[in-house]
């Protein structure tokens, strides 16, 4: 039975090991540079990531430091998603020039629109820094001061490491402060709308489709970079001429198989794959359901207005696709991390790891790791539940709340740090609240608080609720709040903030509002968040020895850094999966499918008649694939929140899609990657040119392209 278990074992990490993995683009020589060979990769890592040369690299910037982006011309044309590039899309709209219903289409230069606040940043070196980094710290005995020479030396290196003068210093940890890596980088403020489709093409499916397959989603939109005369980056002139990169992807006109090689780059944010079973058992336990329960009343609340208003619709649209987001990974999550039986298999590797350290001799250093995790996991659970609360249900998803605390932060500056910063802030806040009152409908909130504060005050730890939540009658206390406080409407917020600090101050104080999140955040802020950080960073310390500990005892194997937002590379093959017992995906989907959607008239799956003409008549051009229309498909590589707008890249260093989203059954890839169920979801390229050529006749853009056939010949 041992024998069978440990055979079983060996298969799990076996079949791990196959798949999975961010993997940093400097470091492919060898096991990666082997795997992806075998995988189907005519390249070398060198076509990949190369100093001295122009690489795939130069061609994937990091897209406004939470997308990913691509060049695909010669003159700075770049490509990313259409969520991505939403909030550029939506600026530039107005009831008369509608580009998020319409599209957007610049048929020549002239015609492409700035955008403030947008930059992509490329990298141009990577480096281990490790040592220099690490200079002085291991003779220190107390975490904080580590901690502390750590920032020293990492500020130092920042200013002191060569670099050209446009150009700037990165310093990032890997293995949770058991690596360091230096970036150099080069950002492009000049960045302007080129194209768009209409949202019934970009954002086809919506919330519905989001995080499901089979998708039809044409997720992409286009931009480009503008530098000065000399190819540098510069702020937005109009003397400023489009950029000439040292690399650009050709794009591939032949499509995806099953089984082809797939590679995907990018800057995946943040991931946590060695989190022990422990905390693993508490996400999918209890923090999950107890923030998918919140989110699920505000969402519910927020639906049953927008059905019937379409006023509301439209002031909640962005929210709710925000908020619905993250409760629907967290949903497939949970069900994944079950269902893939993450906390059982972790398990049975924490027993091994155990025995390796015996036998390693290395009790002393690591042999109270696990047992420690397991003491401080359950030691903060308390505190984490009640953090979540706060924060789902003050700063997230009750708006009249989340007003309310930053007015009480507000405040606690005038404490801290004294008049001046209380003035600065205070004008900021009421410039930027500006926007947030055109979207606020009191009406929708007072029914979230109702149901929220319902579930604050009876679910969330009874030792950490203020007096007031006790035994309250939500309902008495909305009404209360809802038709008093002054935090209902602009010109209220505007009143409340009027006057000298002394006044504004008192004005706050005599709101039941703002008392009201007072008292919360007092409570929270005195008891909960002090605790949680202190165990927190306790826990930290520990995961770094933890992770330490398995590049030291698990030596070659394949341990890949959790994900921090800088660029990796992530592979795999076009793969259908399995979803449910007798049911088979396959991996690629057509324009027959948009079709089977389309609701006419819906806001989610209208189709424009345009693209229903273009169907009609199977007018692919040089596009499609035996009379049909490809538009998305799925592969095993291991993406995450930020790879969105990533380039799919072919074996041969081509572009053959664009990433945007996973599998809904395999979000727990953030946590527990099975190679079984987790997929990415791409745009097929020739959807993209599809749309632009013939959807759009932006001739002037498929011109700049390199269109090529790597499979024939
Ligand atoms: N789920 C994808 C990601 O996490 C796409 C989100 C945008 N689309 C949407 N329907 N909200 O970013
Ligand atoms: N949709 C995500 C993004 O915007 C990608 C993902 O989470 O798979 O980055």
């Amino acid at each position: 039975m041992k024998f069978f278990k440990l055979i079983l074992l060996l298969f799990v990490i076996q079949t791990q090991a196959q798949q999975g993995g961010m993997w940093i683009p400097s470091l492919l020589n060898g096991m990666n540079e082997k795997e992806m060979k075998d995988l189907g990769m005519k390249m070398s890592v060198k076509d990949i990531y190369d100093v001295n040369q122009s690489s795939l690299k130069d061609a994937v910037p990091h897209f406004n430091g939470g997308c990913t982006s691509e060049v695909i011309s010669p003159k700075g044309l770049i490509l990313t998603n259409h969520h991505c590039g939403f909030s550029q899309i939506q600026s530039h709209s107005t009831v008369d020039h509608d580009y998020l219903t319409d599209g957007f289409w610049a048929y020549k230069m002239e015609d492409e629109l700035p955008n403030e606040n947008l930059k992509v940043t490329f990298i141009v070196k990577i480096e281990d820094v490790t040592t220099a980094v690490l200079e002085g710290v291991t003779s220190l005995t107390s975490e904080l001061e580590k901690q502390k020479k750590i920032q020293e030396n990492i500020t130092s290196l920042t200013n002191s490491l060569p670099k050209e003068n446009w150009q700037e210093n990165k310093i990032r940890t890997f293995y949770e402060g058991n690596q360091y890596m230096l970036f150099v980088t080069e950002t492009f403020t000049d960045v302007r709308l080129v194209g768009a489709p209409p949202s019934s093409v970009g954002k086809f499916g919506s919330d519905t489709d989001n995080w499901v397959w089979p998708r039809h989603t044409g997720d992409f939109s286009l931009f480009r970079i503008y530098a000065d005369k000399n190819n540098r980056p510069a702020a937005y002139s109009k003397d400023n001429v489009p950029y000439t990169p040292k690399h650009f992807l050709p794009i591939s006109l032949d499509g995806v198989a099953q089984d082809d090689f797939t590679l995907v780059f990018g800057y995946p944010g943040k991931t946590n794959e060695y989190l022990p079973a422990v905390a693993i058992e508490q996400i999918a336990k209890e923090l999950n359901p107890a923030k998918i329960e919140i989110r699920d009343k505000a969402l519910k609340v927020a639906d049953s207005f927008m059905r019937k208003d379409n006023a509301i619709k439209i002031q909640y649209a962005a929210k709710y696709a925000r908020i619905a987001n993250y409760w629907k990974k967290w949903i497939g999550e949970t069900q994944g991390l079950k269902k893939s039986n993450a906390v059982a298999i972790k398990r049975e590797s924490e027993k091994a790891f155990q025995q390796k350290i015996v036998k390693a001799g290395k009790e002393n250093e690591y042999g109270t790791l696990l047992a420690d995790f397991e003491k401080n996991y359950a030691e903060i659970a308390p505190y984490a539940s009640a953090r979540d609360y706060f924060t789902e249900v003050v700063q997230v998803n009750t708006e009249l709340l989340s007003v309310g605390y930053k007015l009480y932060q507000l405040e606690q500056v005038y404490k801290t740090k004294g008049e001046q910063s209380f003035t600065d802030r205070k004008n900021n806040l009421i410039t930027g609240l500006n926007d947030f009152y055109k979207d606020f409908n009191a009406t929708v909130d007072e029914k979230v608080f109702e149901q929220l504060i319902e579930l604050y005050a009876t679910k969330s730890p009874k030792q950490f609720l203020p007096q007031s939540l006790t035994n309250v009658d939500t309902k008495n206390l909305a009404t209360a709040i809802y038709s008093k406080s002054k935090l209902l409407n602009y010109a209220g917020l505007k009143e409340l903030l009027t006057g000298d600090t002394q006044t504004v101050l008192t004005n706050l104080n005599n709101d039941n509002g703002f008392l009201f999140v007072k008292e919360l955040a007092d409570k929270y802020l005195k008891e909960v968040a002090p605790k949680y950080d202190e165990i927190n960073l306790k826990i930290t310390a520990l995961q770094r020895t933890y992770m330490k500990a398995q590049l030291e005892l698990n030596k070659g194997s394949r341990i890949f850094p959790d994900a921090n937002s800088t660029l990796r590379i992530t592979y795999g093959k076009v793969k259908g999966y399995e979803p449910k017992d007798g049911i088979i995906y396959s991996p690629i989907t057509y324009l027959d499918g948009v079709m089977e959607k389309y609701i006419p008239g819906d806001y989610e799956f209208d189709i424009p008649a345009k693209l229903i003409d273009l169907y009609k008549t199977k007018d692919y051009g040089i596009y499609g694939e035996k009379g049909k229309m490809p538009v998305c498909f799925i592969g095993t590589n291991h993406t995450t929140g930020g790879n969105s707008g990533s380039p799919a890249i072919d074996s041969k260093g081509n572009l053959i899609g664009l990433n945007f989203d996973r599998v809904w059954e395999g979000t727990m890839s953030d946590i527990y990657y099975d190679p079984s169920i987790c997929r990415n979801i791409m745009v097929d390229a020739r959807y993209i040119l599809f749309i632009i050529d013939k959807y759009a006749g932006a001739k002037n853009l498929i011109n700049e392209l390199k269109l090529v056939h790597p499979k024939k010949k």
